[in-house]
């Protein structure tokens, strides 16, 4: 795939690379510094280059939005018009000093980015662990048990490619349903956030969710809660 890059920071200069290394091609734009985004590609690797948000968005078969919440109108209004294309958002919706969540409950981060640009397709992805982890997932991909990561959205297509990316890199994705599903997702974000740098035991925590097996499921069922005896 063809992968833009919107906001090359913690996230997005992580994710961009394993990307690169998982066989993308792969666009880094929106820093402050144009030799962070040259030296990022170089490093990256053969099928990485740096430019701007535009020439991220050119073609994209995905962009990854990557930018604190306050500069989201920015670095979308450098893309320009982002009709049709598939954008995996890990950014949320923060105030200015990361304390807490300026859009909740009764809508989303996501889905305020989808009203911003209504013609494109919005999965919220990729923004429920830290950035921290992400080297050490992609290196421990071929382990049986890969650690979740939760998306959502409203496009089918859309969503196979996050699943795509979220394999590539490493996680077992968990498509939790529509976008406005990220009403919950996002707020699931801050516990991850307050248990990785908050509490002890440092930030490389990631999260997996486990379905029973329906088999499994009652026998557990039934080891809870005794059936009365006969006769
Ligand atoms: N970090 C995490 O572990 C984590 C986890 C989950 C979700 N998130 C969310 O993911 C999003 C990105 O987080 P992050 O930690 O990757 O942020 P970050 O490290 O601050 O990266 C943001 C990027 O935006 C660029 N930028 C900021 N202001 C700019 C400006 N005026 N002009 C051009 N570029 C500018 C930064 O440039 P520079 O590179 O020059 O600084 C950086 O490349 C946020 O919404 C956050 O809430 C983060």
């Amino acid at each position: 795939m063809r992968i833009g890059i919107l906001g090359s920071g913690l996230m997005g200069a992580k994710l961009g690379t394993i990307f690169v290394r998982a066989g993308h091609d792969v666009t880094f734009s929106y820093a402050r510094s144009e030799r962070k985004l040259m030296r990022l590609a170089r490093d990256a690797g053969a099928s990485a280059r740096a430019g701007t948000p535009a020439d991220a968005a050119r073609e994209a078969d995905a962009l990854l939005l990557a930018v604190h919440w306050s500069r989201v109108d920015d670095v979308l209004k450098q893309a320009g018009s982002l009709s049709g294309q598939v954008i995996l958002s890990c950014s949320l919706p923060m105030n200015e000093n990361d304390t807490a969540l300026v859009i909740a409950h009764t809508s989303s981060g996501a889905e305020a980015l989808a009203k911003k640009v209504r013609r494109a397709h919005v999965v919220s992805a990729f923004g429920t662990v830290p950035s921290e982890v992400l080297f050490d997932v992609y290196a421990s991909r071929r382990k049986k048990k890969r650690p979740s990561l939760v998306y959502c959205g409203d496009d089918k297509g859309a969503k196979a490619t996050a699943a795509t990316l979220i394999r590539d890199a490493g996680f077992d994705p968990v498509d939790a349903g529509p976008l406005r599903i990220a009403r919950y997702l996002e707020p699931f974000t801050l516990l991850v956030g307050q248990l990785a740098y908050e509490r002890e035991g440092g930030p490389e925590l990631t999260y997996r969710f486990e379905r029973l097996k329906p088999a499994a499921a009652r026998r557990s069922r039934s080891r809870s809660s005794p059936r009365p005896a006969r006769g």
